[in-house]
């Protein structure tokens, strides 16, 4: 696959776009390598520069090529700094990212002359759905890191520990792998588990529980995002009816990630099969988002999505039950859709697995 550089200049092209002005630091890594905190891209039919500021020159020079790269110190501001440059290139109308702030939009179009500033359509969506070979490649690294975790997490939970212990062990196990925590990740217990974004608290896991886990290692800047609910002591009917429902709902949606499908359909199936066993009214939030640079990245698998399933496109599929006073069941797996059909890239186990 063309470079990250070609691929947005065909997409300017497509979209009558002249000269793009990149800020979103995801795209600006996409596009270039950086991993620093303050870095900028001017792009052009045939100029590409790549802007920073003095904390960075060294840093820059070594993660970005073929970009000219150049950076500005105080007491010079960004923003005069950018208008030079913008100035140099004889750009006189550029277009912005539509995910800026109004305060960054407000301050550029007041503070940076003679240029004028032009939404576009999100010239980057299109490009980072689709992953490249290397992007799969890192993405599947930091999905065997999750795997890891869930594994030895399992090993570490016990009736008597409490959220917070399992999730500093969590973080620890993260962190030794040599990855970044994605996200705040997500340690519930008991009826704490029918939070599906509840925080891990120091309640300690009791027989009968479901304890849910989600979490994510973000390593060479590309993430995962696995979700696995397991049981304190035997589970009870209501437990495992509750489990194999979520359980069977996930498989049929990630049998549906098929290039051609619409986004929406595959969660609507997800909640067809909830309903069979009355379980969809507890079933409010969307069943997945794409996955990439970002843990939230472009794409969503929701009802009022729009987008289409296409082959390099990587998802996560997470139906959940949430009922109050009793407890939820959430299982996410990350799938990236090939040709052919899906494939899973977490494989941890979704047996429900029982915790002693
Ligand atoms: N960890 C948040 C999510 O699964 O989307
Ligand atoms: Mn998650
Ligand atoms: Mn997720």
């Amino acid at each position: 696959m063309s470079q990250p550089l070609d691929r947005l200049r065909r997409q300017m092209s497509a979209e009558n776009v002249d000269a793009a002005f990149v800020s979103d630091l995801l795209n600006v890594g996409w596009l270039t390598g950086f991993t620093g905190s303050s870095g900028f891209v001017i792009v052009t039919g045939d100029q590409a520069l790549f802007l920073t500021d003095s904390r960075y020159t060294i840093q820059a020079n070594e993660e970005v090529s073929g970009f000219e790269v150049r950076w500005y110190q105080r007491p010079k501001t960004f923003e005069q700094f950018a208008g030079e440059c913008l100035a140099d290139l004889g750009i006189s109308k550029i277009a912005f990212e539509p995910s800026i702030s109004y305060a960054t939009w407000q301050s550029w179009g007041s503070k940076i002359g003679g240029v004028e500033w032009t939404d576009s359509p999100d010239l980057f969506k299109p490009l980072r759905m689709i992953k490249t070979p290397e992007e799969i490649a890192l993405i599947r690294d930091a999905c065997g890191i999750a795997d890891a975790c869930c594994e030895y997490l399992h090993g570490r939970m016990q009736a008597g520990r409490s959220e917070f212990d399992i999730q500093l062990d969590l973080e620890f196990f993260l962190r030794r792998q040599g990855a970044d925590i994605a996200f705040d990740p997500i340690v519930v217990s008991g009826p704490n588990s029918a939070k599906p974004h509840g925080q891990a608290g120091d309640r300690t896991l009791q027989e009968g529980d479901f304890v849910t886990l989600d979490l994510g290692a973000r390593k060479a800047g590309y993430n995962s995002d696995i979700t696995r609910t397991f049981v304190v002591g035997q589970p009870s009917e209501r437990h495992r009816e509750v489990y194999d429902q979520v359980l069977k709902a996930q498989l049929a949606a990630i049998e549906a990630l098929q290039p051609g499908t619409a986004a929406k359909d595959v969660d609507q199936l997800s909640r067809s099969i909830l309903a069979e066993k009355d379980l969809d009214k507890y079933f409010g939030h969307g069943l997945g988002h794409g996955l990439g640079r970002a843990v939230h990245d472009y794409g969503g698998l929701s009802s009022s999505s729009t987008d289409t399933i296409e082959a390099g496109q990587v998802w996560t599929v997470e139906p959940g039950v949430y009922i109050e006073g009793f407890g939820g069941v959430r299982i996410e797996d990350d799938v990236l859709v090939t040709d052919s059909g899906p494939e899973l890239l977490t494989h941890y186990t979704k047996e429900l697995l029982v915790i002693g």
